[in-house]
């Protein structure tokens, strides 16, 4: 390890995608050859005891409890957001003008209008600016790009994509941040969907038109916090109306040709995190799944009749994208080096030897548009051009 220039660290939040980002901050050094080293220098939290402890926890060497005092403090670098929806775009815009570099995580916003603002904000100041859709950070998915790109599937017809999960399906499971428009915009659709819509732009280009589908199933549920993870304590007897989304479908088209579905839903009973894609291309077709993150299915038409079928590429070998920095062949990585990847390209933004590290800010509002669009589209029934 040969770190020597140091990135010193802001986050606000610090349950879910905290751990997430504060263990990859920590442990990017140790994999990858950097010249860049992230600091954890402080943690915000609006509860001092609590994020006392979690700064503790986490490894963090300082906190605060307002993220504004980030903005005065000439000893951080970036600003790390992982706060529900609805304080995104506050927070990078407000950070981007102080001049600091700004991770934040996903959806963008709440809508297109604040994302393009965000953007916009985020070039204007010049600063690095990525958001954090970690799935194209599978060394697998990687590689089913670099295939894509080679013209190993030929030309793309389609690209199927199934975003499944199943933890609110108890109709005592609280109404958290998650399910209150107000503060998270839409339900599985900027939750969920939006990772699928990446990962269509990834892999295969520009959607052009959407048509969509939203339902709530459960309307009304006892309000409750979340607790960490995915889960949630209900705070009290009363209920309130559930006003986004419990499963959302859309039907897409690419630029290239492509047509694309989408589907997204947290009541998927026996789906914990079932984020698939499938792509057919004219020779042939691939399949991916988090569940089995490391293994890349491909099926390719040139194989010899009577042995073609789908094969299964174990993708943890030196030649797959950010694979080789971890263990040899066949010892596969976990839901956490998608994260450390992705602040690898980070830092290597900010340290000028990467470029403009993608998913940006840009991607973030483009990928909004097409959550809007899918909102309206539901909405009037008709389908939805894209324009950005
Ligand atoms: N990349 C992914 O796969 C992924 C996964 C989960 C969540 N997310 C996104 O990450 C963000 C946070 O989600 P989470 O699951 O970590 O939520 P969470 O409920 O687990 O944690 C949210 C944190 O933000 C804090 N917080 C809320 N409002 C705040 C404010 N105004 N100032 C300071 N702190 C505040 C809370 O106290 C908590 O620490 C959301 O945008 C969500 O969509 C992304």
């Amino acid at each position: 390890m040969t770190a020597n220039k140091k990135v010193r660290i802001g986050m606000v939040g610090y349950k879910f995608m905290g751990k997430a980002h504060s263990h990859a901050y920590r442990d990017l050094p140790f994999y990858f050859d950097t010249d860049v080293e992230p600091v954890l220098q402080t943690l915000v939290g609006r509860d001092q005891n609590a994020v006392r402890l979690a700064a503790e926890k986490l490894g963090w060497l300082s906190y605060e409890t307002d993220w504004r005092r980030l903005l005065e403090r000439d000893d951080i670098d970036v600003i790390d957001i992982g706060t529900p929806n609805v304080s995104h775009s506050e927070i990078a815009i407000a950070a981007a003008k102080a001049g600091k570099h700004v991770l934040c995580e996903k959806p963008l916003a709440m809508n297109a209008t604040e994302a393009k603002e965000m953007w916009k904000a985020a070039e204007q100041a010049g600063i690095v600016h990525m958001i954090c859709h970690n799935y194209r950070f599978v060394p697998a998915v990687q590689w089913a790009k670099k295939l894509i790109q080679e013209g190993v599937l030929g030309d793309i017809y389609h690209f199927r994509a199934q975003y499944l999960q199943d933890w609110i399906m108890d109709p005592a499971f609280p109404l958290v941040w998650r399910m209150r428009k107000d503060v998270t915009g839409s339900g599985t659709l900027g939750d969920l969907m939006a990772h699928s819509i990446d990962l269509a732009r990834f892999l295969v280009g520009e959607i052009r038109e959407v048509s969509g589908l939203m339902e709530t199933f459960i309307k009304s549920r006892p309000v409750g916090e979340m607790s960490g993870g995915l889960e949630a304590a209900a705070s009290g007897d009363s209920f309130a109306e559930v006003d986004v989304d419990d499963a959302a479908a859309a039907l897409a088209r690419f630029d290239n040709g492509a047509v694309g579905v989408f589907e997204a839903t947290r009541f998927a009973k026996g789906n914990r995190n079932g984020n698939r894609i499938e792509i057919n291309g004219s020779k042939g077709s691939i399949r991916w799944g988090m569940e089995q993150m490391n293994n890349l299915e491909l099926y390719l038409d040139s194989d010899p009749r009577g042995t073609q079928g789908f094969r299964t590429i174990t993708c943890t070998e030196g030649v797959h994208p950010y694979a080789g920095a971890y263990w040899p062949a066949g010892h596969g990585i976990g839901y956490e080096h998608t994260f450390i990847n992705l602040m690898h390209e980070f830092m290597r933004g900010i340290s000028g030897v990467g470029g403009k590290p993608s998913p940006s800010f840009e991607d973030g509002y483009r990928n909004q548009v097409i959550l809007d669009a899918i909102e309206q589209s539901t909405i009037t029934g008709s389908k939805v051009t894209i324009k950005y």
